[in-house]
């Protein structure tokens, strides 16, 4: 019998890529398959809470529980997020492209006769540093981050500059860590500086990370 400890929370997750399209046929995204995002969902509706699940191109957000929004480019993803603002835990697993084209054409780029071809990108909204302006007493935010060096101070740094409550770290450069893989081994900082390691499948660290935010959300 599961413990029901999220009844009566709501639950925001992100999961998965965003898609930034250059022209009608191609796009810039990322390896990401938003599976650590959808057990987040999973577990989240398992323990009682209501789920908003808001993901990527190519997530399979197979969450009987959870409402599925779908969305394509990261601006996309920041409007259904404001939308779902008020809930009273965010977790942003989403690997969101960091920069989109400045124009996106409207037909096919040829490449005939082009022997380089030269993009000018635009950053994209931090979704999660919005959601962090925006809070509300009582809300929980966690963020991920996904790093290849100094993973603690970089993890650590986001999650202030973001305006998280705690953020969860992981070496993608680790085997059988990160994108696509069905484990994960993460190290999660929290707002009083606490530092808590975890190793196990993708479902396991949901739980994980659900069981800091039960006590995020108590303190
Ligand atoms: O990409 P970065 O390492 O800064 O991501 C850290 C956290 O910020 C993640 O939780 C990610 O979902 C979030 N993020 C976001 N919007 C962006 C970039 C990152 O919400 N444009």
């Amino acid at each position: 019998c599961p413990k029901r400890d999220m009844e009566g929370r709501s639950f925001l997750i992100t999961a998965g890529p965003t898609w930034e399209f250059l022209d009608p046929v191609r796009f810039i995204s990322n390896p990401s398959t938003g599976k650590m995002g959808v057990e987040l969902a999973r577990a989240a509706w398992y323990r009682g809470g209501d789920v908003t699940l808001v993901c990527g191109p190519g997530v399979k957000p197979d969450v009987p529980g959870a409402r599925v929004e779908n969305v394509v480019s990261a601006e996309d993803m920041l409007e259904k997020c404001l939308e779902f603002r008020d809930s009273d835990v965010i977790i942003k697993a989403a690997a969101v492209g960091d920069y989109r084209a400045s124009t996106v054409q409207g037909s096919k780029i040829k490449r005939e006769g082009m022997s380089t071809l030269a993009l000018e990108l635009v950053s994209n909204p931090d979704i999660a540093a919005r959601l962090g302006q925006l809070r509300r007493d009582g809300q929980v935010l966690v963020g991920f981050a996904a790093e290849t060096d100094n993973l603690i101070d970089n993890a650590l740094s986001k999650m202030r500059s973001k305006g998280l409550d705690a953020i969860v770290a992981n070496d993608v450069t680790r085997q059988g860590c990160g994108f696509g893989s069905d484990t994960n081994q993460v190290s999660m900082v929290d707002r009083r500086g606490r530092r808590m390691d975890f190793q196990g499948t993708k479902e396991e660290v949901a739980h994980f990370v659900l069981d800091v935010v039960t006590e995020l959300l108590e303190e």
